[in-house]
């Protein structure tokens, strides 16, 4: 996902302004940045470069950069090359404008235009737009009325924001992407972005326009921000909400990177969790939710996400007996899957914006079925469009790979299936579950202590040709994890495996350069050592996570990683995917990739 922000006030640094949202939103979308802004000349300036932030930086340094009105664009490559020219703002002379999401008839646009004489400068779909916004102001149209009409004729799911110096003022529209304006009305300022994260500490009230709704900022004239219909008319559709002032904008403080400090951050919000629904502000979400009596629960989401949906799932046919299935998103949106009423669709996401995951819940919202979000950020538009939600708590997850999210997402889903057991009603319930997250974060403080052993871990087997995640039952989601995040960081091959399915063929892929990292927890051990005794046969490297002094296990075992699960009984898996997430991180490090924005990669995927 690209990040976007757009400034209009009183203020002469809104450019400063604009760089400090982008900051915040790099982690989102990272391949190249730009600022297009009005100049105290009133003369339209543009600067964007390949690269990271500080690539624009630079470029900007010892310019004129004084303007009260200015849009600013990290990106994440849709279409074409990681260019200075292929980088937002695209701009001519007579306007500019940033883009998130994807102009899925860009092509026939530029054809068109083509035919009229426009010339295009960059590869990108994006591009599309701002020419035909300036083809309809060339026809003499007002900019409101081009906008509505270009707009018309975009396919696809994106959001624009643009920049008009005529007047100087900027506006905004998306179709099936996140946008978000606010204001300050004791300093006067607008300012309009693809996150609210990128608002915090400046404005006091928050606005989410409705699909296909013109956004306006007026830059302290009568309104700081108006709404209007495609047919130009005013509206009110839009959700508005305080914002309060005290920005949480995550700094790494000691850690070296976002992620370890995320890492680390775990313990305290997993003690924190059962404290804010079973005693604080989430009490009432809740209990709405032990309201619910499904028949049966789609719960779809993607990548780590659909991870913790599988510990979920895990939960919900184990305790509350609920048949229940996890569906990645981007398939689930197109098996026109047959639900019925009485189904439950339950939306996994952290960012609470990828696209497949907001289009699964469309999907089952159309055919009548409830649905609820277990999501990250209050606010974003899976939280908007679900009949209810669950917030995960995690604080700002700014590592691009997820690792507190998924362990509070999964936990989130502990207490949902408590409500659906009708254990709200229990204290002795309460009691011993608030008991059991606080024995997990204890034991993952202890690891956090202890971290060294798996460093060393790590520096030997960093550099080795593949590696394989197994795991049985409870144990195989965290196999999945466990390969995504050593994928995403580090850029080596790792597959997660159920145990029991490697002699059905990835066996033959076991040699004395494969890695096996076993998670052998207390359930279904024996089975599962039976596995890791299959590997050892065929000289595979075995990394065990299992349950500690078991000398069998050690004898087996190039590496040991001892875990205490005393205790911990359903929630073992998530002590035992902290030990991965650390694996991941030091591998990563000693391989010496970029560990909190990885290449390729985004922190939210708003495109299909
Ligand atoms: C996780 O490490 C990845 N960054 C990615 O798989 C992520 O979980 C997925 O894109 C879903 O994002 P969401 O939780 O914001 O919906």
């Amino acid at each position: 996902m690209c990040g976007i922000v757009g400034y209009f006030g009183p203020s002469q640094n809104s450019v400063e302004i604009v760089l400090e949202g982008l900051k915040r939103l790099e982690y989102r979308g990272y391949d190249s940045a730009g600022v297009s802004f009005i100049d105290e000349h009133n003369v339209l300036q543009n600067y964007k470069k390949a690269g990271k932030l500080d690539n624009l930086k630079i470029e900007l340094k010892g310019k004129n950069l004084i303007a009260r009105a200015c849009i600013g664009h990290t990106r994440w490559a849709t279409h074409g090359g990681v260019t200075d020219e292929n980088a937002h703002p695209h701009h001519n002379d007579i306007l500019s404008i940033i883009h998130n999401g994807i102009i899925e008839n860009a092509n026939d646009l530029k054809k068109e235009l083509m035919s009229h004489g426009v010339k295009f400068k960059s590869e990108t779909d994006s591009e599309s737009f701002l020419e035909l916004v300036t083809f309809e102001l060339r026809k003499g149209k007002p900019i409101l009325e081009s906008i509505s009409d270009s707009f018309k004729r975009i396919r696809g799911n994106s959001a624009f924001v643009i920049l008009y110096p005529k007047t100087g003022e900027i506006f905004a529209i998306k179709r099936g992407a996140p946008l978000v304006c606010g204001i300050n009305d004791i300093t006067s300022e607008a300012l309009v972005s693809s996150d609210p994260y990128a608002l915090a500490g400046i404005v006091h009230k928050l606005y989410f326009p409705e699909d296909e709704v013109i956004v306006h900022l007026s830059g302290g004239n009568k309104n700081l921000v108006n709404f209007y219909e495609l047919d130009l008319t005013k509206t009110t559709r839009y959700l508005s909400k305080k914002q309060d002032m005290s920005v949480e904008v995550s700094e790494k403080g000691e850690y070296e990177h976002f992620m370890l400090k995320e890492i680390h951050e775990q313990p305290e919000l997993i003690r924190n969790l059962t404290q804010y629904y079973f005693a604080g502000e989430g009490r009432e979400a809740l209990e709405k939710v032990a309201l619910y009596k499904p028949n049966r629960i789609y719960l779809s989401a993607c990548g780590t996400a659909a991870y913790a949906g599988l510990v979920v799932r895990d939960y919900l046919e184990g305790i509350n007996r609920i048949p229940a299935n996890v569906e990645l998103a981007s398939e689930f949106r197109y098996r026109d899957p047959i639900l019925k009423t009485g189904d439950v669709g339950i939306f996994v996401s952290q960012s609470g914006e990828t696209a497949d995951t907001l289009a699964a819940q469309s999907l089952c919202k159309k055919a009548g079925v409830k649905t609820l979000s277990i999501v990250n950020v209050d606010g974003s538009t899976l939280f908007r469009d679900c009949d209810d939600n669950l917030l995960i708590r995690a604080g700002v997850e700014i590592g691009v790979a997820s690792t507190k999210a998924f362990t509070q997402q999964a936990l989130t889903g502990r207490l949902m299936s408590a409500a659906m057991a009708g254990d709200l009603k229990d204290e002795a319930k309460k009691v011993k579950l608030t008991g059991k997250f606080a024995l997990l974060a204890e034991r993952i403080d202890r690891l956090l202590v202890q971290s060294d052993i798996i460093k060393s871990v790590a520096e030997s087997i960093y550099n080795k040709k593949g590696f394989f995640y197994t795991g049985r039952g409870a144990y195989f989601p965290i196999a999945l994890e466990g390969a995504l995040k050593l994928k995403e960081i580090a850029y080596v091959h790792a597959e997660g495996y159920a145990a029991g399915e490697l002699k059905h063929g990835p066996i033959a892929l076991i040699d004395e350069e494969m890695v096996n990292i076993a998670l052998v927890g207390p359930e279904l051990f024996e089975k599962t050592v039976s596995n890791v005794q299959e590997i050892k046969a065929r000289k595979g490297i075995i990394v065990s996570i299992g349950p500690r002094n078991n000398e069998e296990l050690m004898d087996l075992s190039d590496y040991y990683i001892p875990l205490d699960f005393e205790g911990l009984e359903e929630l073992s898996p998530l002590y035992v995917n902290v030990v991965n997430q650390l694996l991941a991180y030091y591998m990563a490090k000693f391989k010496g990739t970029d560990i909190d924005k990885p290449r390729n990669l985004a922190k939210s995927v708003t495109v299909e």
